[in-house]
């Protein structure tokens, strides 16, 4: 496996996979891996003749107040993940490589007004703008993401739409802890009393899966699920909401398929989750 940290240098390789006929996986991530991204990569394994995983903490999808200092890294075990996993190849740039006082970026509208868009603003167009760098870069045959991130999931794939990338995308199961909890970097910002509230999201999830197919209506559902979060002394609801899967905009009624989708703060700490709902 091979770990490369200019762009120049990816692309000699990428250049040299193209000449041999080769198809092309990818899975960006920024790093702290886990199960959940270990699940991309193998699904990325299966389906592609090589494998580029990107670890870049992106600075522009984070807000002014939020964690980029803190947020988790450790290279090494990553990169003993991905040589696991199989990979062929680790994009690791600093973000100098990445960003040279760029005037351009690339911004989503409508998808990312709602849910994590309006308490994280400018996150979307960050996140659009380095997969959009990213996509230019390892030009992909083929690009995996986490239904985790439900929304930015629905806006990477209007964006390749709109732009005219020429990859596909898919999308991957969430994976969870044994007890529940979706598996995430920022799990280890929990402290113990946390860790176990925190379980309210997943428990939600559940509560909510159970009783949508009893034909309740948006309403109904989500209440039921705000009850078990709102008996948590810790949790504090961001959002809680029953989106179309493609639109990311509200519905009453459960007609078309649907993400009930969540971000829940447990102390100072911001978990999400969802579920799907009507899709094959
Ligand atoms: P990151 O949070 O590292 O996640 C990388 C990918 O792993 C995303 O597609 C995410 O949905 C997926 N993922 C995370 N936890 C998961 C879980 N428990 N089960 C399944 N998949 C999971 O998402 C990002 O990075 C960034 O925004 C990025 C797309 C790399 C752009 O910077």
């Amino acid at each position: 496996m091979k770990v490369t940290v200019t762009v120049l240098e990816t692309r000699d390789i990428i250049r040299q996979w193209r000449k041999e006929g080769l198809t092309i996986g990818f899975v960006p991530t920024m790093g702290f891996l886990h199960e959940g991204h270990a699940s991309l990569i193998k699904k990325c394994r299966e389906e592609n003749d090589k494998v580029v995983v990107s670890v870049f903490i992106n600075p522009t999808q984070f807000g002014e107040n939020e964690d980029l200092e803190a947020y988790p890294r450790d290279f090494n075990r990553d990169t003993a993940l991905c040589e696991k996993m199989g990979a062929d190849l680790i994009f690791h740039p600093e973000a100098e490589e990445m960003y040279q006082n760029p005037c351009t970026v690339v911004n989503i509208t409508t998808l990312s007004d709602n849910l994590c868009g309006k308490t994280r603003p400018t996150h979307f167009k960050g996140v659009c703008t380095v997969v959009s760098k990213l996509f230019n870069i390892i030009t992909p045959d083929n690009a995996y993401f986490g239904q985790k991130d439900a929304q930015q999931l629905a806006i990477i794939k209007k964006m390749v739409k709109d732009l005219n990338f020429h990859i596909r995308i898919v999308g991957c199961p969430i994976i969870r802890e044994e007890d529940g909890l979706a598996k995430s970097s920022r799990n280890t910002y929990l402290n113990e009393t946390e860790r176990k509230a925190a379980l309210c999201l997943s428990k939600a999830v559940k509560k909510g899966q159970e009783i949508i197919f009893m034909g309740c209506d948006s309403e109904m559902v989500l209440e039921q699920m705000r009850e078990i979060i709102e008996k948590e002394s810790l949790a504090k609801i961001d959002y809680i909401s029953m989106v179309d899967v493609l639109t990311m905009q509200p519905v009453d009624h459960v007609e078309k398929p649907v993400v009930v989708a969540m971000a829940v703060y447990i102390g100072k700490t911001r978990l999400i989750d969802n579920f799907i709902y009507g899709e094959e």
